[in-house]
């Protein structure tokens, strides 16, 4: 019999459901959870509507996206989370303590377990040989209530990295290069197994960088085996004995392998607006560049600190250039500043942010128009910096450094100096102080701020659906484009207020439009071309819309996280057939769909269009109990009324 992966290894462990097989629907147990501020307020609202007295998984609700608190609502927030936190038997990571991903590496993240988070990089912690996934918060809420947790299992391309990383390519080029040979397209189903020798020198923080930006390539997942480097971060945490060897057998079968030779990797960076839109550094030389921000859960790591300090020991930052600094948690912070090193990046005049998600999110540093940003995040989408016209690029610490010194674009191996060569501690700094305890208390009070509602209810859906395409949009939409986050992030706790913002960049009519459709008797469409939803595990970008009555998403391609969510709230996923179909559709169209028994059955959707006087057919990927899920008008719905 053939060898197993590393990734189906862990699946077999936790099979609840189902057969492993590419492509087919499985049912897995799910060990740990972690949620953020911005999505977590609706899990756990979700969470309560389940009825369900305490969680069945460990679970830890951090508070990293929206800490810079203007008006009350973030507060609100804040204080309802660590209310059910305590009442549930959930872990509360306070604001300060740091980016969930990046804690939940240091603290939580164990091999051989299985994570579901509601927010896309939580793959991160596949960097410790976990199998660790991005998803909507309702799909979170049922795995703390103790459900299976659904997926595709997914087809595994084995990514065999050879040879060592050169002096001054990082652990970033390597995502990089694998992002310019997958893209950001038509990876649905697809997770990321790295293997080969190049992965030994690899520490755990620079695997976590690797495994984060498998987000962006829209994967399933990705995962390192777990070997000596984890002992030894493992052991550094003092979580030693959660060390466990795991590695894909010798004769593992793939269902493709990419080589990556590391000797002869370059510094990269991506190019707006696509984290794929990949060239060497040194193609974009002397291009002058106006900020600098080193953070995000991608980069911010003690090992990727200690090399800004090292590098801007006893130099300054380029006189045009703003440079900032947001260490990924209170430990990597705590620990630099007792070293010297925040002293040296102090000194080189870098402003100091919070240990947060800060830029990342939008949530200030937006760039002035026009200007050239540098980053180590992992999204460069266009207006996500909060500056529409702002051209942000994505690259490792060590090229933003080397940029942030000469004030223009510079490929680190020209500069004057030797590389530093850092070691990572043989034990960290460990004060989980900011993670609170629950209490585990039934009687705990639960503080509902104004800001705070309930999760909006949905109907099954109709046998005939009588709709208007309420927007037509192309290929590559967003979830930051379908729901912005920025200053409109504060309302996700609240879906009324939230939902007046759907598509306000790129049709500010949308959610007034969808309102007088509803109140005309007509539900909503919405139409798009390739990889619709992309991005973020934003369920907002599902719920807002089913809030505004839309009730299918007609594309020729949706992301994995995203049709996920549509089924969580009830919205139909169909898929065109023709792409003259698509072409034809215009907004403001009048359609009528059958939905049916035997369009579920079948999977096939006639569409007619009023307006148009024409009909063409669609088809849902969905399987059988994804169309049961829809056709109760969402999950909750569906579990409530029994449903696994
Ligand atoms: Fe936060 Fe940005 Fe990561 S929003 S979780 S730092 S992708």
């Amino acid at each position: 019999m053939a060898g197993k992966s590393l990734m189906y290894k862990i699946l077999e462990d936790h099979l609840m459901e189902g057969e492993l097989k590419a492509g087919t629907d499985i049912g897995i147990k799910i060990d740990q959870t972690l949620t953020q501020d911005a999505l977590g307020t609706m899990a756990y609202l979700e969470f309560e509507a389940l009825g369900v007295e305490k969680v069945k998984t460990l679970s830890v609700s951090y508070v990293d996206h929206n800490t810079l608190q203007d008006g009350f609502e973030n507060a609100d927030d804040h204080k309802y989370l660590q209310d059910v936190a305590s009442k549930y038997g959930i872990y509360y990571s306070k604001a300060g303590n740091g980016i969930c991903h990046q804690v939940h590496v240091e603290r939580f993240a164990r091999p051989g377990q299985t994570l579901v988070g509601s927010d896309s990089h939580t793959p991160t912690s596949g960097s410790l040989g976990m199998f660790a996934m991005g998803v909507g918060g309702m799909d979170v809420a049922a795995s703390m209530a103790g459900h299976a947790f659904h997926l595709i299992c997914p087809r595994v391309i084995n990514i065999k990295l050879t040879g060592s990383l050169p002096a001054w390519c990082a652990a970033k080029d390597v995502v990089l290069k694998v992002l310019s040979i997958l893209t950001t397209k038509g990876n649905v189903g697809t997770a990321l197994e790295y293997t080969g020798e190049g992965i030994a020198s690899l520490t755990v923080p620079e695997r976590a960088t690797i495994t984060n930006m498998g987000a962006e390539m829209g994967v399933t997942t990705s995962i390192f085996p777990s070997d000596e480097r984890t002992r030894e971060f493992l052991k550094a945490q003092q979580r030693e004995d959660m060390w466990l060897p795991l590695a894909p057998d010798a004769d593992a079968v793939y269902d493709d392998v990419i080589e990556i030779n590391l000797d002869e990797l370059e510094p990269l960076v991506a190019c707006p607006h696509s984290p794929d839109n990949v060239k060497t550094v040194a193609e974009m030389n002397e291009i002058p560049v106006d900020q600098v921000l080193v953070g995000s859960c991608t980069n911010s790591s003690y090992r990727d600190l200690m090399v800004v300090a090292a590098m801007l020991k006893g130099r300054k930052i380029h006189p045009n250039v703003s440079f900032g600094v947001a260490p990924g948690s209170r430990q990597v912070l705590e620990m630099i500043s007792k070293n010297g090193a925040l002293a040296d990046i102090i000194s080189s005049g870098a402003r100091i942010l919070e240990s947060t998600c800060g830029f990342c999110v939008g949530c200030g540093q937006a760039p002035r128009s026009k200007s050239i940003s540098l980053r180590t995040n992992n999204r460069n989408y266009e207006g996500r910096s909060g500056t529409k016209d702002a051209q942000v690029h994505l690259v490792s610490a060590e090229t933003a450094v080397a940029s942030a010194l000469t004030g223009k674009f510079t490929d680190p191996r020209t500069l004057d100096f030797e590389k530093p060569n850092i070691t990572l501690p043989e034990v960290y700094d460990i004060d989980d102080s900011m993670i609170v305890k629950p209490a585990m208390d039934a009687q705990q009070e639960i503080l509902r701020g104004p800001n705070i509602g309930n999760p909006p209810s949905n109907e099954a859906m109709p046998e005939v659906v009588e709709a208007k395409v309420a927007i037509k949009v192309g290929d590559k939409i967003t979830t930051d484009h379908i729901m912005p986050a920025g200053p409109y992030l504060k309302f996700r706790s609240n879906v009324p207020k939230y939902s007046q913002y759907t598509f306000c960049h790129v049709k500010p009519d949308f959610a007034d439009t969808c309102k007088a459709n509803v109140a005309k008797g007509q539900f909503n469409i919405i139409v798009a071309h390739e990889s619709y939803g992309q991005g973020s595990s934003r369920e907002h970008a599902a719920l807002c819309p089913m809030y505004l009555g839309v009730k299918a998403v007609m594309a020729k391609s949706i992301e994995r996280i995203h049709m996920d969510n549509l089924v969580n709230f009830g919205i139909l996923p169909l898929f065109f057939t023709e792409d003259a179909d698509y072409e034809a559709l215009e907004c403001g169209d009048e359609l009528t769909i059958d939905m049916n028994d035997v369009a579920f059955t079948s999977g096939e959707f006639i569409v007619k269009n009023v307006t148009q006087g024409t009909s063409f057919s669609m088809k849902t990927p969905l399987n059988d109990r994804q169309k049961e899920i829809v056709r109760a008008g969402g999950k909750l719905n569906f579990l409530r009324a029994g449903g696994k």
